[in-house]
């Protein structure tokens, strides 16, 4: 039996990007990749560190399956995939000198704990490198699928489970400190992501996806074909030529493990040397050393926010008036930072296999 699965190659292709140039794995590397799925990353990293590794980790086994069997298609020696929860798996300590995750990290239901685990697994000074959804209110695909799929009720509550955990930077940081790892640099960018060839294709593509299936579950038969209606007509007015193309915003997350038994399980206040960076420009969002809260959740637009939560998205807004002033034609920096295959001057459309989600 073939069983589906979410083409994550395809949506994230221009994360992909993003991600080898940050992670520049290099020779001798071993590399960790976290949440893996079909291992496109771990394969990716194995291939650019010849002597050395590279281990795919997943939860999920026909993820793990699937990264096996094209691991061996490819002729990767130096790739290997296991069934693990990178939470609580006893990684060989100081057994990798990389650790990457693109979107494989924010479903831990203790991220203290499964940070500090991937971190024993990393040497001392190794880097880690993550992409972390945004929140959901900053995702094109997330807000319009919701909104077509929900138009006529209340949305199931919570804005996508764990898929939208590690949103709030400062909360980030916090995390990864109190697990010990230093030097956390969170960074914006802004990509678009691909759902398939045409809206059809699409909307069956998103099927795969925990939050879309959630957000039909319970209607009736009527109710489910209306929803269903939006969503392709939705889908349709995304359809650029070249595909179906949403945007949307992640943070590109880089740190290093900490020297040996630095841990400070317990604390979630960033360290000291840590630095949060936005986005194109370089615009300073957050100073993160001194704030004080714990675990803010990010919040909806028009929702009270904490204090410095709210601090974050004013010097957001101000970065983006203070774009939009600087920009001489709002096209340019368009296609410079937000290309939608299928405009004239993308080179990069890729074409994607099949699609699972357990995005939430
Ligand atoms: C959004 S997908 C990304 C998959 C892959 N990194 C990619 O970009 O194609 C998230 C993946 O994280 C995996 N995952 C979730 N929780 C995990 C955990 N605790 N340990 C290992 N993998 C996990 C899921 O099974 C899923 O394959």
């Amino acid at each position: 039996m073939v069983i589906e699965l979410f083409d994550y190659d395809a949506e994230l292709s221009r994360y992909n990007v993003r991600l080898r140039a940050v992670a520049g794995v290099g020779p001798a590397d071993r590399v960790l990749d976290i949440g893996c799925g079909t291992g496109q990353t771990t394969r990716d990293a194995a291939r650019s560190a010849p002597s050395g590794s590279a281990l795919g980790v997943d939860v999920s086994r026909p993820m793990v399956d699937r990264a096996r069997a094209l691991g061996a298609e490819e002729g990767i020696r130096n790739v290997s995939f296991e069934r693990a929860d990178a939470q609580v798996h006893p990684f060989a300590p100081e057994g990798f000198t990389l650790g990457l995750s693109r979107f494989g990290t924010m479903f831990f239901t203790d991220p203290v704990a499964a940070f500090t685990n991937i971190g024993r697994a990393l040497r001392p000074g190794a880097r880690l490198v993550q992409l972390v959804w945004q929140a959901y209110h900053r995702q094109e695909w997330s807000t319009a699928i919701r909104q077509a799929l929900a138009a006529d009720r209340m949305a199931p509550a919570g804005h996508g489970h764990g898929a939208f955990s590690l949103a709030d930077p400062t909360v980030t940081a916090g995390v990864l400190t109190a697990a010990g790892f230093t030097a956390v640099e969170i960074t914006e960018v802004r990509e678009p992501i691909y759902y398939g060839p045409a809206a059809a294709d699409a909307r069956d593509a998103l099927f795969e996806l925990r939050m879309v299936q959630e957000l039909v579950a319970g209607l009736d038969a009527a109710a489910t074909a209306r929803a269903l209606d939006r969503l392709l007509v939705m889908l349709d007015a995304h359809d650029t030529g070249a595909g179906v193309w949403f945007d949307s915003s992640a943070w590109l997350v880089t740190a290093r493990r900490g020297p040996a038994g630095k841990a400070s399980v317990g604390s979630c206040l960033p360290h000291a040397g840590n630095r949060l960076t936005l986005g194109r420009g370089g615009h300073p969002v957050a100073d993160v050393e001194k704030r004080g809260d714990d675990h803010p959740e990010p919040s909806p637009p028009g929702e009270a926010q904490p204090r410095h939560v709210q601090q974050h998205v004013d010097q957001r807004r101000e970065r983006e008036e203070h774009d939009s002033e600087q920009r001489p034609d709002p096209g340019v920096e368009g296609r410079v930072d937000q290309r939608r295959p299928g405009d004239p001057d993308d080179e990069q459309a890729e074409p994607r296999e099949d699609p699972t989600d357990d995005r939430e």
